[in-house]
């Protein structure tokens, strides 16, 4: 007889091609709708599924994983996986895979967006332009920032935090304009070393330097509020912040008020601390550029994320160790044989 075709809950309406590829394997239970779906009702559909394909912004926390009563995978459409309960999926035995490299220079690209929206006015001169006030050019119209050395000849220096696949791809791209790159990450000062690009420097260095400020950390208990009001008030009164990263990463309330009060001259950001919501007062700043959460958000790399999301799930459904593991320490576990019955 054959085993019973698995069946996977899918949290988002991802591309045809890939629902068919899951439909090869899998029974698909697609929530196929623009809202998210409310905790109970993704815990309901939980219920009887081998497969789970969520979101970034689905809550995967103790209690939905136990809801999952026969959940043998949970592979996520984001290389952030910080909304995964992932040690509690690990005691359960359940691997969970994530979509790292495809979305880096995506998202990379988008941190540079941001970084020349904010310092050189791009969307506040666009709602100008529309808002018809454009009347008459002159030598100080919406004057921002030099990223590259510019008028004063003076290098800027782009402090990247977190020296990860993103990290090092926006460093990258400051090459290309001329800048100094300090790099701050406790866990890769090798690698920052050894880079060639970049300079490492600690936190406070790199914070009282720096003109750009990018956030490229994972977020965990470590990095949540790594920046607040100390770091801001450290930041030069001309430096802005990016953060294409996680929102909790930055103390959003410290954050309105150090752009209020000209500690920081500005900040772009695609990411919320209480996503999607924003803290009051932000969107009232004007020295802002705000997205909402956009950083992979290209038609080529949401394609790649989604297959390799269902191949991810795939192959752990069929029993294989799945291409993008980040707990691959769960096979070796009792857990993992007792659930998946190898
Ligand atoms: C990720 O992949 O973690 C992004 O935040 C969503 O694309």
């Amino acid at each position: 007889m054959m085993p019973p075709r698995p069946s996977v809950l899918v949290t988002r309406r991802l591309p045809a091609a890939v629902l068919d590829q899951l439909r090869t394997t899998c029974d698909v239970d697609l929530h196929n709708e623009s809202d998210a779906l409310p905790r109970e009702d993704l815990c309901a559909r939980l219920e009887g599924k081998q497969g789970l394909v969520c979101m970034f912004n689905d809550p995967i926390d103790a209690g939905m994983i136990a809801a999952g009563d026969e959940l043998r995978v949970i592979a996520t459409v984001a290389v952030g996986y910080d909304n995964i309960d992932v040690g509690v999926a690990t005691e359960l035995g359940i691997p969970v895979s994530n979509t790292p490299g495809v979305l880096t220079d995506t998202t990379a690209d988008l941190t540079w967006a941001l970084l020349l929206s904010v310092s050189r006015n791009i969307v506040t001169g666009d709602e100008y332009m529309r808002g018809n006030n454009y009347k008459l050019w002159g030598p100080n119209l919406l004057l921002g920032e030099d990223t590259s050395p510019g008028g004063d000849g003076r290098e800027k220096i782009l402090g990247v935090v977190g020296f990860g696949r993103i990290g090092q791809a926006v460093t990258r791209r400051a090459m290309g304009f001329d800048m100094r790159v300090l790099a701050y990450d406790p866990y890769a000062r090798e690698a920052i070393e050894a880079d060639g690009q970049a300079e490492w420097a600690d936190l406070d260095q790199l914070l009282t330097e720096s003109d750009f400020v990018s956030i490229h950390t994972l977020l965990s208990n470590e990095t949540r509020h790594l920046i607040s009001t100390t770091e801001f008030e450290k930041m030069k009164p001309t430096a802005y912040i990016l953060n294409a990263a996680r929102g909790p990463i930055i103390d959003e309330a410290a954050l309105v008020v150090a752009l209020n009060e000209g500690e920081i001259a500005g900040a772009g950001l695609d990411v919320y601390e209480r996503e999607p919501k924003m803290v009051q007062g932000l969107a009232e700043c004007k020295n802002t550029v705000l997205l909402p959460h956009l950083g992979s958000a290209s038609r080529g790399t949401r394609d790649k994320m989604a297959t390799m999301a269902a191949t991810n799930a795939i192959a752990m459904l069929q029993g294989d160790r799945a291409p993008n593991c980040v707990n691959a320490d769960v096979y070796d576990s009792t857990a993992y044989a007792k659930r998946s019955g190898h």
